[in-house]
């Protein structure tokens, strides 16, 4: 059974997490723990309670979008930064691609990004994915790519509502 879990050190020791992405691997076993201590970024772990290991993560933290992303991505005229969440990984170990955990994990991702949009306010979330093929696998589920960085995609806080809307309840 996969269950979603706050990042803790042990749990990333019990298996080495390898999802194909050096940097996404190495940013699991080296910093993310650093990060989550200084409150930097938060990371949630899915972990396989069976096989004892991680199947996949993600982390977030704020962003601040500049006006001139902003318009980027909202496509109007901005005159200040966009205040924004930022998506800023999501890795699925590859003996779990392809079965449904990367949608699992954007899927939790987004629903606390949504539950948080009731006390915080921010417009947009962000993620800047590593290359084409992250960027369809966000594409395939509501993002949109900013207008001038093909890599850049966002979903606006209007969207997310309206996804969890149209999708049932969070
Ligand atoms: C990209 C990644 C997170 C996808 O996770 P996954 O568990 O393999 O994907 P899922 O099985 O949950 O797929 C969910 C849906 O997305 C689709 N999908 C998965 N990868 C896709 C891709 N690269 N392009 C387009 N669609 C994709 C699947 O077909 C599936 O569609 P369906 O719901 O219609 O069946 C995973 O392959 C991964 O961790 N890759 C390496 C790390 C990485 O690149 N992370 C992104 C960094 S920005």
């Amino acid at each position: 059974m996969l269950i979603a879990r706050p990042f803790t050190s042990a749990a990333i020791k019990l298996h080495p997490f390898d999802c194909g992405e050096p940097e996404l691997n190495e940013w699991l076993a080296r910093y993310a723990g650093q990060s989550e201590k200084k409150d930097n970024v938060r990371t949630t772990l899915l972990l396989d309670e069976e096989a004892q290991r991680v199947a996949g993560y993600f982390s977030m933290r704020t962003f601040e979008l500049s006006a001139a992303d902003g318009e980027s991505a909202l496509g109007r005229r901005r005159r200040y930064p966009a205040p924004a969440m930022l998506l800023a990984r999501l890795a699925v170990d590859k003996d779990y691609q392809g079965g449904g955990v990367g949608k699992l994990l954007l899927v939790d991702a987004l629903q606390r990004l949504l539950a948080a949009a009731d006390n915080i306010g921010f417009e947009i979330i962000v993620v800047h994915a590593l290359h084409e093929d992250a960027a369809c696998f966000y594409l395939k589920h509501g993002f949109r790519r900013f207008l001038d960085h093909q890599l850049s995609l966002f979903l606006t806080t209007n969207d997310l509502r309206a996804t969890f809307a149209s999708t049932g309840p969070h």
